[in-house]
């Protein structure tokens, strides 16, 4: 029994675990006086999540008391003659007031591509207004639509008012937002958290907004970030994955790397299931040939400040020091990841394809059977911490860059072409846009290593792009 108990205390990750309720609990307000009911029991932050297959979709909300049912109720039209049953967590935020907040999952499993849904979220004792979403399926000109980008606060979200509008005009099919949200959410007591959520509802109630953690989610754990996001297959929603048309989408924490005081075994914990999760997806690729990988903290940039992006020893790219465990890089290489899509860089910024520091700018088309990852840093949507200076004189791996506040759209259109485009927040323009093409998608053979070789610039150990730089010292 002790060993047992041990062995649960060694593998069971209690962190990150939802305090789910009951079903069958009586809330506190709950007596024999039928006049009696919650005292907060109106549902807000209302937002969608695909559930990893397109006839699923993750409804989650929030109440500020225990509304004892977390119900949606939906249909092809207004009459809503459908109905899921949910569940309910408790949250507890770590600031002095310990709010109580009740989050409220619901999955609805038989949505019918291409048709419109009517929903509302709720109980006896709320409900919210109503909302409509369409059933995934491939675009006319092909594959799906995303808007992309990272670190968006509450504060001069200067992308929010346009992805608002686009979102409920179906110009984009689902968000990936790269870590960073509100700034921050555990402000106030959890305030900041749940104003951001409110402002993203007229996207997300509309358009599944999947998500990845970034430093700005670190308070208590990461905690307001666990508990207010809904991935598939992940009660945590630090790493995941899901198939959507051509591409496989894989989400994971970059934050791991950096906040070991919450514990080394996390990085190991992701470590692991990306290896499964990149052998599986391997094993299906002639059914869904695009991997694309999303995480907060880049490998590369060439942002003024010092960040691990900068340096010769990027955690995120060697892994830990020393050791150089756990270094993505190799992995992301080794399998064939086809685009590495980052934040964290108050800016946007399209790599040459790259591994190891050999850049593969020496074509007039680096970006057509690329024998290395694409890189792209879009973490401009907009805060109150501004943008991000760029070093004066770009590194070779730099292709574009601009620190205009925007977003970035991708469509993976089919099997061999990918479309990436950058939007300027202020105005209509496209600042930049490129396509990779692919004939082929798997691990690198070895004539993409002699293409990279042949046609790359290796970036050595000690390379200062120019002297005015005052180099760092480990690198550039
Ligand atoms: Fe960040």
């Amino acid at each position: 029994m002790a060993a047992h108990l041990l062995l649960f205390v060694l593998f069971f990750d209690f962190s990150h675990s939802h305090t789910f309720l009951n079903p069958n609990r009586t809330p506190h307000w709950k007596n024999d006086d039928p006049n009696q009911g919650p005292f907060f029991g109106q549902p807000e932050q209302v937002h969608l999540s695909y559930g990893g297959s397109p006839n699923k979709i993750i409804v989650t909300w929030l109440t500020f008391d225990d509304t004892l049912d977390s119900i949606v109720e939906y249909g092809e039209t207004e009459q809503l003659l459908s109905n899921v049953k949910g569940n309910c967590s408790l949250f507890i935020d770590g600031g002095e007031l310990k709010t109580r907040r009740y989050i409220h999952r619901a999955v609805i499993e038989d949505i019918k591509p291409g048709t419109k849904y009517y929903y509302h979220v709720g109980s006896e004792c709320g409900w919210s207004s109503v909302f409509t979403f369409k059933g995934l399926e491939p675009r006319p000109d092909g594959g799906y639509r995303f808007a992309v980008y990272g670190d968006m606060g509450n504060i001069n979200a200067r992308s929010l008012g346009k992805l608002q509008r686009l979102a409920q005009k179906r110009d984009f099919d689902m968000v990936l937002h790269v870590g960073d949200f509100a700034y921050d959410m555990d402000t106030k007591n959890g305030k900041f958290g749940d104003e951001f959520m409110r402002q993203i509802e007229p996207i997300a109630a509309y358009v599944p907004y999947m998500t990845v953690v970034g430093n700005h989610e670190e308070a208590y754990n990461f905690s307001h970030y666990a508990n207010r996001f809904s991935m598939p297959d992940s009660e945590h929603s630090f790493f995941y994955s899901f198939d959507i048309g051509p591409a496989h989408i894989v989400g994971f924490s970059s934050e791991f790397y950096f906040y070991t005081k919450y514990g080394w075994e996390q990085i190991a914990n992701q470590w692991n299931w990306l290896l499964k999760d990149l052998k599986k997806a391997e094993k299906n690729r002639k059914n869904v040939p695009w991997i694309i990988t999303m995480a907060h903290k880049p490998m590369y940039c060439s942002d003024f400040y010092g960040d691990d992006c900068k340096l010769y020893e990027s955690v995120m790219r060697r892994g830990l020091p020393l050791t150089h465990a756990y270094g993505l890089e190799n992995l992301f290489f080794k399998y064939g990841v086809d685009l590495e899509i980052w934040a964290h860089e108050h800016s946007y910024e399209r790599m040459f394809p790259l591994f190891n520091r050999t850049v593969y700018n020496g074509t007039d088309s680096p970006y057509v059977n690329p024998p290395a990852p694409v890189h792209v840093v879009t973490g401009s949507a907009g805060c109150q911490e501004e943008v991000v200076p760029f070093e004066k004189h770009p590194p070779p791996w730099s292709a574009f860059r601009s620190s205009l506040y925007g977003f970035s759209r991708m469509q993976v259109f089919n099997a061999t072409h990918l479309y990436f485009e950058q939007v300027a927040a202020a105005g209509d323009d496209v600042i930049d846009s490129f396509w990779v093409v692919k004939n082929r998608h798997g691990r690198p053979t070895q004539n993409d290593k002699k293409k990279l070789e042949t046609f790359g610039s290796r970036i050595p150990f000690n390379y200062c792009h120019h002297e005015s730089h005052n180099c760092h010292p480990n690198g550039l």
